[in-house]
């Protein structure tokens, strides 16, 4: 699907009483948390990295959604068709619930869920969040103009931003789903940080739906991130120039390459830029200098593969119970819907931020 992104003529033909959007990146929201001082991390280590959301400003996010429709890249198809199947059995299990999309993009199979709940007669009340601006203000008015009753209160931020900034809700229960394995990017101690981020913005008996790509042969996973038109190696190059703009930088993308390989000791596709020959570059903003010897790396994002056994165990050890688990004939991509058991989390400060919006 390609979204176009609103223009200012377009804005006014909007549902300003039915959308909502904060950014949690404005330094009058949240304390400084755009400051780049992750990407000073990252490209300080011995292994260069950089965190993975950088991968999605806007022009990186519309990438995202070429690559979910190449032929190579499964798991999209997948998993919207598990989701398309079962959407119904999801929506009758936890009842009437606000909807909390982390990582929601164009928002596509987020319909998938919508026409579910809309079918069993409920209200649609949506908390997309994104760190792409523009990508999640286009999909919000393109989805009220096909949701007339749709209510929707956007968060521009990272997940770890949103999870703490949520407002309270309308309805009594609430359900977060992350979908498209993007659980996957994220190191196993990230991960469990995650859940219970979640479980800590969620009360007792709510719900988290969960989609995880499977652990298979390297003969399907390495093209589904090395497709033959070039376009994961742009979405890898992206990165580059997101941080130029970003940061003033002046990386010159010409001088890497795109590298990516499964290893299966880890179960973990791995990305990288690959600088081709020696150099030294700029990130002006940050005041920061990297050198670059030829062939080193940049490690842009993991993407693990799952096991679902090992995963019931970290859900459980997080109070997350699964009452249900779908996957595909091929067992490629599995669909979690998990409740809220425990707050194992709930020592932490938690969320509660009223009148948000206001
Ligand atoms: N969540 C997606 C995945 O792990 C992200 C992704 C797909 C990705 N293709 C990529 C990230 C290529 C970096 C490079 O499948």
């Amino acid at each position: 699907m390609s979204i176009s992104f609103p223009t200012a003529n377009q804005e006014s033909a909007t549902y300003p009483e039915r959308l909502q959007i904060k950014h949690l990146s404005d330094p009058n929201v949240t304390a400084s948390t755009n400051d780049g001082s992750d990407v000073i991390a990252g490209l300080t280590q011995e292994q260069k990295t950089i965190p993975c959301h950088y991968l999605y400003d806007d022009r990186g996010s519309e990438i995202f959604e070429q690559i979910c429709e190449l032929p190579e890249y499964y798991p999209t198809r997948t998993e919207a068709k598990i989701l398309r199947e079962n959407g119904s059995a999801i929506a009758q299990t936890t009842g009437n619930c606000e909807l909390i999309e982390l990582g929601s993009g164009s928002s596509a199979k987020t319909r998938l869920l919508f026409d579910a709940y809309q079918s069993l007669g409920y209200p649609l009340h949506y908390i997309p969040i994104d760190v792409s601006a523009g990508m999640l203000e286009a999909s919000a008015k393109e989805l009220l103009r096909e949701y007339p009753t749709l209510q929707i209160r956007g968060l521009v931020g990272t997940y770890e931003q949103a999870l703490q900034h949520l407002p309270s809700s309308p309805l009594p229960k609430r359900m977060v789903f992350f979908l498209g394995s993007s659980l996957g990017n994220f190191a196993p101690k990230q991960c469990q940080e995650i859940f219970q981020e979640v479980t800590n913005a969620l009360n007792l008996e709510d719900y988290f739906l969960l989609g995880l790509d499977l652990q298979k042969s390297k003969d399907i996973l390495e093209p589904a991130y090395n497709d033959s038109q070039g376009v994961t190696a742009e979405f890898n190059y992206n990165l580059l120039d997101h941080l130029n703009r970003r940061f003033d930088g002046n990386f010159n993308r010409q001088n890497f390459q795109h590298w990516t390989f499964y290893n299966s000791e880890l179960g973990q596709i791995e990305t990288y830029l690959r600088s081709t020959q020696p150099q030294t570059v700029q990130l002006k903003a940050l005041d920061l200098t990297v050198e670059f010897g030829e062939g080193e790396t940049i490690r842009t994002e993991i993407s693990r593969k799952f096991n679902l056994q090992q995963m019931e165990q970290e859900l459980a050890q997080e109070g997350l119970k699964i009452l249900n688990t779908w996957t595909d004939p091929e067992d490629w991509f599995a669909l979690l819907l998990c409740q809220v058991k425990q707050n194992i989390g709930s020592s932490r400060p938690s969320r509660a931020i009223h009148n948000f919006y206001r």
